[in-house]
């Protein structure tokens, strides 16, 4: 194989599962992708914290550039808006492959960012940035891309889900659920993003974009978190047949002229809300920290896309298949989309087969 250095930049609550995964499984993913992935370090802001699981202490660094010299792909899982732009940026320019699950960074520089990429031909991935676990990106970037999506609706925050189910279920405060979330690890290190609905809204302006083939700028995606939910207002909507989510909803517009009539033109409106479902509705049953994403598009039809929407592990599945793709590209070139050549596990006459579901 061809060795490929990964540097990682972060080991959180999705850092530290990536590492732990990728050490654990770096033979397999070697032969799926056609490259050996060496993670060769994974830089920090503190050295001595502890962390789960636990990252082998020779490969932690405080020196986050060093780490991005000399590296082929770089996974960016620190998050903020700084240094994380720089640090990206300087990959790029170094010639790397970069993964990101970083919304804020990608709703609010994410242009500079790709044409940085573009202009020296490297790839920026980002799997993991709206819907955790749940694929997404590539669904609207590549398979829908012959179609027409009309419009987006969506639960893709989990650390709201979570919350407003605890609030209708266990009869929680919002305080007490947000901090259990942020335990769990679903909340962002400043949880103002979940709850002030600033993250749903970085995802909205991530969807719309690629939905409809545009740049929708996170400022004109119009936003209201969960801040103002109270628990008697969760429990009246129950007694009513409701139950309250925090939705993101990315529609295609036709524009009318001043005599109302349709102009042909279209334009992109994108709005995070919370909002009352009912019991009966699909979305109604998204419990914990689970997202579902409803795409309805001209030709497809409705699809929809559920699973876990946060959570470290969870997200680290997102992250490793991005690495994956990165990795086909430096050994077969084009963007990364191949099918594995080098079979790993035995193909089981089906009279052998018993499943049971
Ligand atoms: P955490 O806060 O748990 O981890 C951040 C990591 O980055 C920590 O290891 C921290 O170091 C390191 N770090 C932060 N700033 C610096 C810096 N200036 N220099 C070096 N290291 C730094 O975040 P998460 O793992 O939860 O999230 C990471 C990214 O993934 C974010 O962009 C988030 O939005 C995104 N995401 C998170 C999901 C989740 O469920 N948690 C799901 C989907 C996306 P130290 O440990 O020493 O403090
Ligand atoms: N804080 C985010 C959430 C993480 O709760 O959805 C996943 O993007």
């Amino acid at each position: 194989y061809r060795n490929l250095r990964v540097a990682l930049l972060g080991g959180g609550s999705v850092g530290a599962q990536v590492a732990a995964l990728l050490l654990e499984h770096g033979e397999e993913l070697a032969n799926r992708s056609g490259a050996g992935l060496e993670l060769v370090g994974v830089a920090v802001r503190d050295i001595d914290a502890e962390r789960t699981p636990a990252i082998p202490k020779h490969l932690l660094t405080t020196d986050a550039e060093s780490l991005i010299l000399g590296a082929d792909i770089v996974v960016e899982l620190m998050g903020g808006l700084e240094p994380a732009r720089s640090y990206i940026l300087q990959a790029i320019n170094s010639g790397a492959d970069v993964i990101t699950a970083n919304k804020a960074l990608l709703a609010t520089h994410g242009p500079e960012l790709f044409e940085a990429a573009e202009q020296v031909g490297a790839q920026l991935y980002y799997e993991a940035a709206v819907g955790g676990a749940i694929p997404i990106i590539r669904p609207l970037r590549d398979s829908l891309a012959g179609d027409r999506v009309t419009r987006i609706l969506g639960i893709v925050n989990g650390t709201t889900n979570f919350i407003l189910d605890r609030m209708d279920v266990n009869g929680d405060t919002l305080d007490d659920a947000l901090a259990i979330a942020t335990e769990l690890g679903y909340a962002e290190a400043d949880p103002t993003a979940d709850i002030g609905g600033y993250d749903a809204a970085q995802k909205a302006a991530i969807l719309a974009s690629l939905a409809f083939h545009t740049t929708v700028p996170l400022e004109s995606v119009h936003r209201e978190g969960i801040t103002e939910v109270t628990a008697e207002q969760v429990d009246a909507a129950r007694k009513a047949g409701y139950v309250v989510k925090l939705l993101a909803i990315c529609e295609r517009i036709a524009i009318t002229g001043d005599d109302g009539v349709e102009t042909g033109e279209y334009g992109v409106s994108a709005r995070v809300h919370p909002a009352l479902i009912p019991v009966a509705h699909p979305l109604a049953a998204v419990h914990g920290a689970n997202n579902a994403v409803f795409v309805q598009a001209e030709a497809a039809g409705s699809l929809m896309f559920y699973g876990a929407g946060a959570g470290g592990i969870e997200t680290a599945s997102a992250v490793l298949g991005d690495l994956v793709s990165a990795a086909r590209r430096h050994v077969i070139g084009g963007p990364g989309i191949a099918e594995s050549t080098h079979a790993t596990i035995a193909v089981l006459p089906m009279s052998s087969v018993r499943t049971r579901y």
